[in-house]
């Protein structure tokens, strides 16, 4: 029997925890990117249950509006696709 066959134990070594370092930070990325959306709800009120078109926002929400779309806001037209929209949307209130 030489010393070659002899068996060494395992132990981590600094790479392995460098290893370990980066799987568990991208499962900690993956996870914090599944949250909800959090911009702010369409507001369930008169004025909004009624709206239907972009223009008719933009009419109340562009820059010079009574309230306006903050500075560097996409111009993307979908607005409930971020904003949720109001519950019981476009049907008239009693
Ligand atoms: C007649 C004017 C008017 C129209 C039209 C209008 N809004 Fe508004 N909107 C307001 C005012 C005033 C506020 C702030 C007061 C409030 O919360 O109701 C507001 C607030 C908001 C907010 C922010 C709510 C918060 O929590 O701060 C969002 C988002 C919004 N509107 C989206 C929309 C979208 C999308 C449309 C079109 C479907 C729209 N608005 C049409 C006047 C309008
Ligand atoms: C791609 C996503 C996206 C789309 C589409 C979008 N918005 Fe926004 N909007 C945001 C984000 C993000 C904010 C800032 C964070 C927040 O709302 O809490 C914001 C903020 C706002 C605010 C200010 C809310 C407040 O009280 O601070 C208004 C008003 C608004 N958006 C209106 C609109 C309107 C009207 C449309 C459609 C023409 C629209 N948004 C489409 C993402 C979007």
């Amino acid at each position: 029997m030489s010393d070659l066959d002899v068996k060494k134990k395992w132990q981590p070594g600094k790479r392995d925890f460098i290893f370990l370092a980066v799987v568990a930070s991208v499962i900690l990325v993956l996870v914090l990117g599944t949250s909800d959306r959090t911009t702010k709800n369409v507001p369930s009120d008169t004025i909004h249950l009624q709206v239907t078109s972009r223009a008719e926002c933009m009419a109340c929400h562009a820059v010079d509006a009574i309230k306006p779309q903050p500075k560097g806001h996409t111009r993307a037209d979908q607005c409930f696709q971020c904003h949720k929209q109001p519950q019981n949307w476009n049907q008239r209130p009693l």
